[in-house]
């Protein structure tokens, strides 16, 4: 598969079938995250790789309940060891390394045949609870990954391609 169609075939899913993702994939996932791009290779992202299934079905209700969540057979809490640091755009470093690593991790899965669903809805609090992450960590995601219950294509829901670009100028 190349770039452009795993990018057209990703989608968010939100049905897992009960099968385990194998390590050898697993690997190759977390890989490419390893491999991301950071501003000034600050590489600050850290994961926090799940498959007990209590712990999925605790971080499911800290999702807001979203209990798809808890059905993946893997849940990866994204994260971030960061000094804050803002960039000279004003904008912080954090969040924007761990967002490319994970679009990089959506991406492979796609790849292995594996889907994946972003998770911005969720009590941090409780997540770093549940996981034991300590307090000066940021969790900017969660994200369960297994195999898709239905891989059907969807129709991708945009905007028109003109109404997000500006040729030259505003
Ligand atoms: C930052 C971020 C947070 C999101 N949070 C959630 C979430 O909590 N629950 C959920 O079901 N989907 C969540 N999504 C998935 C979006 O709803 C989804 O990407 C969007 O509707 C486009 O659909 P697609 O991913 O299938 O192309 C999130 C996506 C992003 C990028």
């Amino acid at each position: 598969m190349n770039i452009f169609d795993a990018i057209k075939t990703r989608k968010s899913v939100r049905k897992y079938l009960d099968k385990p993702v194998e390590e050898e994939k697993l690997n190759q996932i977390l890989e490419a995250a390893h491999l991301a791009p950071s501003a000034s290779n600050r590489q600050e992202w850290r994961f926090v790789v799940v498959q007990d299934k209590d712990t999925r079905k605790k971080l499911a209700q800290a999702a807001g309940s979203q209990s798809f969540v808890g059905e993946a057979p893997v849940v990866l809490a994204a994260c971030a060891e960061t000094d804050g640091k803002v960039m000279k755009c004003g904008l912080p470093c954090h969040p924007i390394n761990v967002a490319i690593a994970l679009d990089h991790i959506m991406l492979t899965a796609v790849e292995l045949g594996l889907g994946t669903c972003w998770i911005g809805h969720f009590d941090a609090l409780e997540v770093k609870k549940i996981l034991g992450i300590p307090e000066e960590i940021v969790i900017v995601g969660l994200m369960p990954l297994g195999y898709p219950a239905d891989p059907s294509a969807i129709q991708k829901k945009r905007l028109s391609m003109d109404q997000i670009i500006h040729m030259e100028r505003w």
